[in-house]
């Protein structure tokens, strides 16, 4: 067995024992991919000022979220196909989050169904929303999430058509693989995905097949989906959406000071300042440097949601380069889809324990015991670290 010490070290681990196709779904980024680098290499522009001499005993890197308590501000973002990477991972993911004490968010585009994952993993969990045209299928999946104990709605609003992924249309991914000769000489590599695969009924869109009308399967699931993405989605339409639904609401996407507004203006709980992990506009900046603009056009807001961000967390050390430039929280995606991909449920734990020690001991170093008390002054920001382009980015200024 590796020793694994790094996400890193999970990232290799998931591409050796996932089907290329799904390794790939996972670490690709839309068109020249510019942005999903970026996300990454910008938290790298970021330096700590390290303090000496200060009392590190008795820290915590507990949060809060949504007004409730989390063993360390970081939720687990919605991601589609888990259940692709290794059989059951929506389980996997739902029931490590729950047993390490945060968040795990269910994608509308997920293998195990909403009810699937209550009754494995418990109730509680956040559910994410895609708007579709059909809209007796969205109004049912809001109820689904209601009656299955679902503790916050997530409405992504970047995802309206997608973006184009090159390795995807490349790989012809499905969900299940089609079985050509190529995909089987691949998962012939990949024995113990392809049993445990094998042992799970588990194999299809489980919140869409008999769920939406006239879905019954993955030939016209793919048509109904490519079809579906509502194209008209607007901030009336999140208005219903946000009512109909009646509870905590979170709003992913959100990538400009002004919409940010908007989001507060309709009450949202908390928005994710987030580029879809570089996979929607490519071009669009780092989620880590539009942030301090997001955070100064709310400043004293009276509706001022939370603001959390994902997009390029990779270490505990990003995560407190969010926090001390303003984030109230963030989320993580493929820190923790390697793990799911490397070892399945412990791998998801073993993420997040890499994570919160990262966290833990960065945090100490910069001289705090505790995440309320880390601000800026931790951080050394390069003069141009928002840029200079022929706009502010928010506007205010
Ligand atoms: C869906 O959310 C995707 O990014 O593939």
């Amino acid at each position: 067995m590796p020793v694994i010490t790094e996400i890193a070290d999970l990232k290799r681990l998931h591409e050796r024992r996932s089907p290329r196709m799904f390794y790939d779904y996972c670490e690709s980024g839309s068109w020249t991919e510019q942005t999903f680098r970026e996300n990454t290499n910008d938290f790298a522009q970021l330096r700590f000022r390290q303090k000496v001499a200060v009392d590190m005993s008795n820290r915590s890197v507990a949060g809060r979220m949504l007004g409730r308590e989390v063993a360390m501000p970081v939720a687990l973002a919605p991601v589609g196909l888990m259940g692709m990477q290794r059989a059951d991972g929506e389980i996997k993911a739902a029931r490590a989050a729950k047993a390490f004490g945060v968040p795990y968010t269910l994608s509308t585009m997920s293998i195990s169904s909403i009810e699937d994952v209550a009754e494995h993993a418990g109730p509680g969990f956040w559910f994410q929303l895609y708007v579709m045209t059909d809209e007796a299928f969205v109004d049912a999946i809001i109820e689904r999430a209601k009656r299955a104990g679902c503790s916050a709605l997530v409405l992504t609003l970047d995802l309206q058509a997608l973006g184009q992924r090159h390795k995807d249309l490349k790989n012809d991914m499905t969900a299940p693989p089609r079985l050509t000769l190529k995909n089987l000489l691949n998962i012939a590599t990949k024995p113990r995905w392809a049993l445990e695969m094998l042992g799970t009924p588990r194999r299809s869109f489980g919140n869409i097949v008999g769920h939406a009308e006239g879905v019954t399967g993955m030939n016209n699931l793919m048509h109904w989906t490519a079809e579906q993405f509502d194209l008209t989605l607007d901030w009336e339409k999140v208005r219903r959406i946000k009512d109909k639904w009646g509870g905590p609401f979170v709003l992913k996407g959100i990538l400009d000071a002004g919409d940010a507004l908007a989001a507060a203006e309709l009450g949202a709980d908390a928005i994710i300042v987030s580029n879809h992990g570089g996979r929607q506009l490519d071009g669009a900046l780092s989620s880590i440097r539009i942030l301090p603009s997001v955070v100064r056009a709310l400043e004293g807001h009276p509706n001022r949601p939370e603001i959390w961000l994902d997009s390029g967390i990779r270490s505990g050390q990003d995560i407190l380069k969010a926090i001390a430039l303003g984030a109230d929280a963030t989320m993580i995606g493929r820190a923790y889809v390697y793990g799911l991909g490397a070892m399945g449920e412990a791998g998801v734990t073993k993420a997040l324990e890499i994570l919160r020690k990262e966290l833990d001991l960065s945090m100490a170093f910069c001289g705090h015991r505790r995440l309320e008390q880390v601000t800026r002054d931790i951080l050394l920001v390069p003069q141009d670290f928002e840029g200079r382009w022929d706009r502010p980015l928010d506007p205010a200024r």
